[in-house]
């Protein structure tokens, strides 16, 4: 037979294009795409569905260890299995330096936790804990050349946070191996003054994480980054963008013809700051912790309107799964004693796709196109996976999401295969949902149930982001 796999009858969805077409699958990679196609070993009846490139996530943290001791609750099987279950075929997680560590000992580290374990492609952003000289200098540049082409920086959190001299001396490093730089924009000493000065109020409980780090606090970080990556002529992205005060930093500078380029999630369009409200520890506010926090409900249409004017390339889960209950979960004893002390982040990469496609195509605010652009193709073209990864074309990777845009669900613990023991998303109604996930031609999920196995994922080694190119923020 021509093909091993034809997708049948569907509507192909690309970030540009919609149209009727079959897909013809070889050797794991798309080699045609057109009106019939027959000869074909297995045939896969999409009629009525959309067919799209598999999701790509940027921003997911597995296995990763966290500061204050609780164990995250996704290593690479769940988290991967999880993943696939939503539509995903790549993720991009990150292998964080501890300070005084080697970047290359924890990029190997990492890779033992994934490797042979995960359900689909994974490539690694690095973090950078402690630049070093020898680090920025020797390590940085190697691994950039072995494929860890962007890493991430904190402007916040103990024991990431780099200080304004380290950030400019990083930023002019990734200058030099064209590596592509995402900041973590929130200011460290705002937030320590305001978590103390709550704390001595008796000011405890999970809401008040949301009062010690304001937008006003995501805002100046966000504008200091941009000064920094303008001295040093270098772009950035500004990841986990949580409102309108960052976005309209980040607008400003592109407007200016910078490259800064913006990221945004799922709970900065689908949670609010109510939701960490509780008047004690035993209430749920901290299922719902995560930095930048949920904002007011009127952000929504703010964030919202950066994703429709371009502001936002990416729209990424920060997939960062603590359990809720139980020893070392988010309401663990020292965390009962403060918000300072629940471990940061949420579950979030099997939701996805579903609350962008509910929240944006089914509700009429962004196109197909824009969808499968924010979820997949920017995510390919920034972080250097294309053109393997990121569209429905001859040479691409057979990476495909059935999608059934009129399923309506009720998003449920019930349904996610992550290892999380809670969603934050529960009970929030979509229209539109995955069906099947191809990884390279092979079903690896299909109608909720996961067929892959966790050898089927591949390590990508990732070329140099176009994105990176230095030139026009000075
Ligand atoms: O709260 C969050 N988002 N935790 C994950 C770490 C990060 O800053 O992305
Ligand atoms: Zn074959
Ligand atoms: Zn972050
Ligand atoms: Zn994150």
């Amino acid at each position: 037979n021509q093909f091993d796999v034809i997708i049948r009858g569907g509507i192909v969805v690309t970030a540009t294009d919609t149209f009727r077409a079959d897909v013809g699958i070889r050797h794991g990679k798309i080699m045609t795409v057109a009106n019939i196609l027959t000869d074909g070993t297995k045939i896969i009846d999409a009629s009525g569905l959309l067919v799209m490139p598999g999701g790509i996530d940027s921003h997911v943290h597995l296995a990763q260890p966290s500061f204050d001791g609780p164990a995250m609750a996704d290593g690479f099987e769940s988290g991967t299995r999880s993943a696939v279950a939503g539509g995903n075929t790549t993720v991009l997680p990150f292998a964080l330096q501890p300070r005084g560590a080697s970047l290359r000992s924890s990029v190997v580290n990492y890779h033992k936790e994934a490797d042979g374990q995960s359900y689909c492609d994974y490539g690694f952003h690095l973090i950078v804990t402690d630049p070093t000289p020898s680090v920025l200098s020797q390590e940085l540049p190697a691994l950039v050349e072995d494929g860890y082409t962007s890493f991430k920086v904190f402007m916040t959190y103990d024991d990431l946070v780099l200080n304004d001299r380290q950030l400019l001396e990083v930023f002019s490093s990734a200058r030099d191996c064209k590596a592509l730089v995402m900041v973590h924009c929130e200011g460290y000493d705002a937030i320590r003054f305001m978590t103390e000065r709550l704390e001595a109020v008796g000011k405890t409980a999970p809401y008040y994480h949301a009062v010690s780090r304001p937008e006003s606090v995501e805002r100046e970080a966000t504008h200091r980054a941009i000064s920094h990556a303008e001295l040093t002529d270098v772009p950035i992205m500004i990841v986990h963008v949580s409102g309108r005060e960052p976005m309209e930093q980040i607008r400003w500078a592109q407007n200016r013809g910078m490259k800064i380029y913006g990221e945004t999630c799922p709970q900065y369009i689908a949670l609010t700051s109510e939701d960490l409200k509780g008047l004690n520890m035993d209430e749920t506010g901290g299922k719902y912790v995560c930095s930048p926090p949920p904002r007011e409900k009127e952000s929504w249409e703010a964030v919202w309107s950066g994703i429709k004017t371009g502001v936002f390339q990416t729209f990424s889960s920060d997939h960062c799964p603590f359990f809720y209950e139980g020893v070392g979960g988010k309401l663990n004893d020292k965390a009962r004693t403060s918000f300072r002390w629940v471990p940061n982040g949420i579950p979030g990469v099997e939701t996805r796709l579903p609350i962008l496609y509910s929240r944006g195509v089914a509700e009429g605010r962004i196109t197909v196109n824009e969808f499968v652009a924010l979820t997949s193709t920017n995510h390919a073209k920034i972080y250097g996976l294309y053109p393997e990864k990121g569209s429905i074309a001859p040479g691409f990777d057979a990476d495909i999401v059935l999608w059934d845009p009129n399923r309506k669900e009720t998003i449920s613990q019930r349904l996610m295969h992550h290892g999380a023991d809670y969603t934050p998303y529960e009970g929030q109604q979509v229209t539109g949902w995955p069906v099947m996930t191809l990884l390279r031609g092979k079903i690896v999920a299909e109608e909720g149930k996961i067929v892959g196995s966790k050898s089927d994922g591949r390590f990508l080694k990732r070329r140099l982001s176009p994105y990176a190119m230095p030139g026009s923020n000075r």
